[in-house]
């Protein structure tokens, strides 16, 4: 990547990462159900060692710890400082939980020393998939168990789709939070990255953060439409009424529900 679009890069990053920060309690609302699916594949196990990969805001963090009980540890880790600092303080009462600030992609950490790596959309944006997969293999000890969420294509994804539409703005979608759509593509970079056991599992939920409010404002910061919206904020004062408008003539605007579609996709790193 050149200089000038690894910049252009690192803004996108340090965008979404306070458009999150603003909301991630409706977020956490809205994806827990989808997290929470791929966490009971994920199946942790009292004592275990866990890495929450791109945790975020750390909404997943205490679900995972709720899980290993006080003898495990979870291992949360977000490249973006934002982030990383409302997870330290949403999780600064329970020791078995602890943050770093780094990119996964190379985290440092013993070769083997992990019983389950586990994440929540934090594995689609990765510069080199390769290695990140690559290095989540050696991380993990032989035979553990690798599981995460990751959306299905954008037209399957009525919570990123109908906003869009409703916008105007199908032409302006971009390719990253759907990287991972296609199930053949992650099955070759998980083989190749000495993964075993590779399962995918088609998992659509009606899912909800709350009335109309909270929807747009949540539809205006993260996803497709959010982020159209970041990388030009002028555009943010024209869609907002149309969303509003679109998601009032649909349904109840005490409780907006979207359709999201995912896969839940597990493996387990090979033994040799
Ligand atoms: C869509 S958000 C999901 C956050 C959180 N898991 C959740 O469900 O609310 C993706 C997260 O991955 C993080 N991320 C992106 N690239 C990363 C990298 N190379 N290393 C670590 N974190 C990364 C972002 O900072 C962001 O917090």
């Amino acid at each position: 990547m050149c200089s000038s679009s690894s910049s252009q890069h690192d803004l996108a990053s340090t965008r979404h990462a306070a458009s999150l920060a603003s909301v991630y309690r409706l977020v956490d609302r809205q994806l827990s159900p989808l997290g929470l699916r791929a966490m009971n594949v994920l199946d942790p196990r009292r004592g275990d060692t866990v890495l929450d990969v791109g945790c975020g805001a750390g909404g997943t963090l205490h679900q995972l710890s709720e899980r290993i009980g006080p003898k495990g540890r979870v291992i949360g880790v977000d490249i973006a400082p934002a982030l990383v600092s409302i997870a330290e303080e949403r999780c600064k009462d329970d020791p078995s939980i602890e943050l770093i600030r780094a990119d996964a992609q190379t985290l440092a950490m013993q070769t083997g020393c992990l019983d389950r790596i586990y994440s929540r959309f934090g594995v689609m944006g990765f510069a080199n998939p390769t290695a990140a997969f690559g290095n989540f293999r050696r991380l993990l000890r032989p035979g553990a168990r690798l599981a995460f969420c990751c959306w299905r294509t954008f037209e399957e994804n009525e919570l990123d789709y109908f906003p869009v539409k409703a916008a105007g703005r199908i032409h302006d979608v971009r390719e990253t939070p759907f990287s991972f759509s296609d199930p053949s593509a992650v099955r070759f970079l998980l083989e190749n990255t000495g993964f075993t056991q590779i399962a995918f599992e088609a998992f659509d939920a009606n899912v909800s953060c709350g009335d109309l409010n909270a929807t747009v404002e949540v539809l205006l910061s993260v996803g497709a439409l959010g982020q159209i919206v970041r990388e030009k904020t002028a555009h943010r004062s024209e869609v907002e009424p149309l969303l509003r408008e679109a998601l009032a003539a649909r349904s109840d605007t005490a409780h907006v529900e979207l359709k999201a579609a995912v896969w839940i996709v597990s493996a387990h790193a090979d033994r040799s």
